[in-house]
């Protein structure tokens, strides 16, 4: 797979999800499905997506111990998503039975991507709650390592860590990037953005973009905008 934007498709229901995706029509933009709709529709909410064609990014950040993990990933690996994520603070034994549930019997699974330190941690919180006292970027590098050296594909991480995870994991370790706004657009509540023709200069693999496409009055030409100032 290679460069792409994937929409966040942060809607509370399929009714809601379908009706924005009729949109495209003979598009079929790459889709992030997260929590709340996945929590709201279950699993048919990804197999109508997928049986639109698109690819999914299921987005549900699985921490806990490693057989439940793998046990719940090879569920995901049915659904036939294309990408899923866990926590990297789950340890590198808990990333390795995640592999290992995902892995079907053919030998092919979906890519697996790590969350580091949520962009929301401050360094304070961190400190002081999870008592990490190192500094955040090392802290966001160290877990990236971890999650390479597991056997993963990528981190999801912010536009600004994209550069330093590839010099330190390498160019082919997949940086997955929220946080990114149309230079005229609203922040919104992100705090640190790039727009998605930074995100390609600082070698982004994927951008995730929500509200930017879903909210747009358009969202078929900012998704169109999104694409080519990424990609093309
Ligand atoms: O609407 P917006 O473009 O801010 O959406 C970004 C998407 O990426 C949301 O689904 C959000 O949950 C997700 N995300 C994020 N920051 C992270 C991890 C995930 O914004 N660190």
């Amino acid at each position: 797979m290679g460069k792409d934007v994937i929409i966040a498709c942060d809607f509370p229901s399929a009714e809601k999800t379908l009706a924005f995706l009729d949109q495209f029509e003979g598009k079929k933009p790459f889709v992030k499905i997260g929590m709340e709709l996945f929590y709201a529709e279950g699993p048919s909410i990804v197999r109508q997506i997928k049986a639109r064609g698109h690819r999914i990014f299921l987005d549900l950040k699985l921490h806990d111990i490693p057989t439940t993990v793998k046990k719940a990933m090879s569920v995901l690996s049915g659904l036939d998503v294309d990408i899923c994520n866990l926590h990297a603070a789950g340890t590198a034994e808990m990333m390795r039975a995640a592999l290992e549930g995902l892995t079907r019997a053919d030998g092919t699974r979906p890519l697996l991507i790590a969350v580091t330190q949520l962009t929301s941690t401050s360094q304070e919180a961190m400190e002081q709650e999870l008592l990490i006292r190192d500094p955040m970027e090392n802290v966001v590098m160290s877990y990236a390592l971890n999650a390479k050296n597991a056997g993963l594909d990528g981190v999801v991480c912010s536009p600004l860590e994209a550069e330093r995870v590839h010099s330190v994991c390498g160019k082919y370790f997949l940086t997955v990037t929220p946080g990114v706004r149309f230079a005229d657009g609203d922040k919104g509540d992100q705090k640190r953005v790039m727009t998605p023709a930074q995100a390609r200069e600082i070698g982004s693999d994927y951008i995730v973009v929500g509200r930017p496409i879903t909210a747009a009055a358009d969202p078929v030409a900012a998704y169109a905008r999104c694409c080519a100032e990424f990609i093309d």
